[in-house]
């Protein structure tokens, strides 16, 4: 199995409903750990979008939606919003979720053993103005259009070609428009070959982070305006999680 098979997998399908739909009791049900890290992807829109920004009618863009929550909460302030990711099984479960308003799954606890449970999307969201599609993030198609805001969380450390992705965001963005980039810098060869890397590498002889190449390749079309650092709590069973802090950056197109 390629590492990119992991999101088609019913595991991965089963740790995103919980991280995205999943309560605080479900997800931490001690009173000790990162709570702050909990509901990742409703913070990436309350604490990086800038709501004054927006014009009436605004148009998002949520690309590597996976199973939709930041796509759902981009809605609360946007008329239309279009959410990409290249599984095809995140994709099903995201346009069920958006016909039905809930998805039923199960949860691992330990080994085998599961818990029942419902993902079910906030009911005051109009999902009406959502469209979930199947795509490559490096390959998007032509006809998408102008976007008031382009979130991509969590997506660029898990691209092949992470460039290719963000060269075709000027064309996405509207000027005045923003867009928000997340990222814990896991540069994984597994994911991305090591010269495609943004960061975590030494060039000539001095070291390179992830930030100072997109600003080196977003500079040209976009100003940078805030960096904010995220914490996330992914639960992979009872008794095991990842806990990251992504950088976050939300940038102006010019
Ligand atoms: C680490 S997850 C982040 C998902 C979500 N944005 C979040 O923050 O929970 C990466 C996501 O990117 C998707 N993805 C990977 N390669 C992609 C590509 N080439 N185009 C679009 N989505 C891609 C995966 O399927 C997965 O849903």
């Amino acid at each position: 199995m390629s590492a990119y098979d992991f999101y088609e997998t019913e595991r991965a399908l089963a740790e995103y409903l919980l991280f995205h739909y999943g309560s605080a009791e479900q997800i931490l049900p001690w009173t000790f750990g990162p709570a702050t890290a909990l509901n990742y992807p409703a913070r990436c829109v309350s604490e990086c979008l800038e709501i004054a920004r927006l014009p009436g009618q605004a148009r998002a863009l949520d690309l590597g939606c996976a199973v939709g929550r930041s796509t759902f909460e981009l809605a609360r302030h946007c008329s239309e919003v279009v959410g990409i990711d290249y599984s095809h099984r995140f994709i099903e479960v995201a346009r069920h979720l958006q016909q039905h308003g809930s998805m039923p799954y199960a949860y691992v606890e330990e080994g085998h053993l599961t818990t029942p449970a419902m993902a079910v999307v906030p009911t005051e969201i109009d999902r009406h103005r959502i469209t979930f599609e199947q795509g490559d993030a490096q390959d998007l198609r032509l006809d998408l259009g102008l976007f008031d805001v382009v979130l991509l969380a969590n997506l660029v450390d898990r691209l092949r070609e992470p460039r290719r992705c963000l060269g075709r965001l000027s064309d996405l963005v509207r000027s005045g428009g923003q867009m928000i980039v997340t990222t814990p810098c896991t540069w994984l060869e597994d994911y991305t070959p090591a010269s495609a890397w943004l960061g975590g590498v030494e060039q000539d002889g001095r070291p390179v982070r992830t930030l100072e190449t997109l600003q080196t390749v977003l500079d040209p079309h976009f100003t940078l305006t805030r960096t904010l650092d995220l914490p996330f709590l992914i639960r992979e069973h009872a008794r095991k999680f990842q806990w990251s802090v992504a950088q976050a950056t939300v940038w102006i197109r010019r």
